[in-house]
């Protein structure tokens, strides 16, 4: 797939209905979804348990696009072949979440994925310097990772500063929590083009009235454009 800073917006399925991912990641798909961001959350490096590598098999077939993996675990190395067997695209870990992160984002690449990282709000940008000719994508999160529906937190500074130490890289800065179309603009601005919403597509709308998540794709599509309607 070829690199472009262009809005991507990429529904977390946490906000879905857990019986019917697959119809879930289909239904946002239809609706303008660029991306499909799966959240593994492991009760220990986050306080909140969601599900593992069987269930992003089972999904897979279900995502015509791009599969982005967001790690909430501690420790990652023994499961990442597990993920690229299960077919994800992008791996993104937490910077936090072990002391050889670098040993991590080669192991991902390594088994063939797309490596990303991921910054915690109290963590600072200078702590994915070393990294950044290692990664397809730097996760900047918004809200304190384990739960959707927090209140955005601004890390425009964060993404600003990351925007400049990535330079030319063809890097994405991806935004993970409490976007929505009042928040979108703050952190398009900012220099973000993958931006992750959960409750602020699924809000409204179901598989059997998937139309909702499509007004609210745009919605957040044409905030971030500048486009208000
Ligand atoms: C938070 C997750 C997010 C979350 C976003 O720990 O990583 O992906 O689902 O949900 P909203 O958009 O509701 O904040
Ligand atoms: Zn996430």
């Amino acid at each position: 797939m070829a690199f472009d800073r262009s809005i991507k917006i990429a529904p977390s399925i946490l906000a879905a209905d857990f019986a019917n991912f697959g119809a879930e990641c289909a239904a946002v798909e239809a609706q303008g979804a660029d991306w499909i961001h799966v959240d593994v959350m492991d009760g220990h490096f986050v306080p909140n348990i969601t599900f593992g590598p069987a269930t992003c098999a089972a999904i897979r077939p279900h995502i015509k696009g791009v599969m982005d993996v967001h790690l909430m675990i501690a420790p990652v190395d023994p499961y990442i072949d597990a993920f690229a067997d299960a077919g994800a695209d992008v791996l993104t870990a937490h910077v936090e979440a072990g002391p050889h992160i670098h040993r991590t984002l080669q192991a991902i690449r390594g088994a063939g994925m797309r490596p990303g990282v991921a910054l915690n709000p109290g963590t600072p940008a200078e702590a994915v310097g070393e990294l950044l000719d290692m990664v397809d994508l730097v996760c900047v999160m918004t809200v304190n990772p384990g739960f959707g529906g927090q209140k955005f937190i601004d890390m425009s500074a964060k993404i600003g500063r990351l925007r400049e130490m990535i330079g030319d890289r063809e890097v994405h800065i991806e935004i993970d929590g409490g976007v929505d179309p009042t928040t979108a603009p703050i952190v398009a601005q900012a220099g973000a083009d993958v931006l992750v919403a959960g409750s602020a597509v699924f809000r409204g709308g179901s598989v059997q009235d998937p139309a909702p998540y499509g007004s609210n794709i745009t919605a957040i599509r044409q905030a971030a454009e500048g486009v208000w309607t």
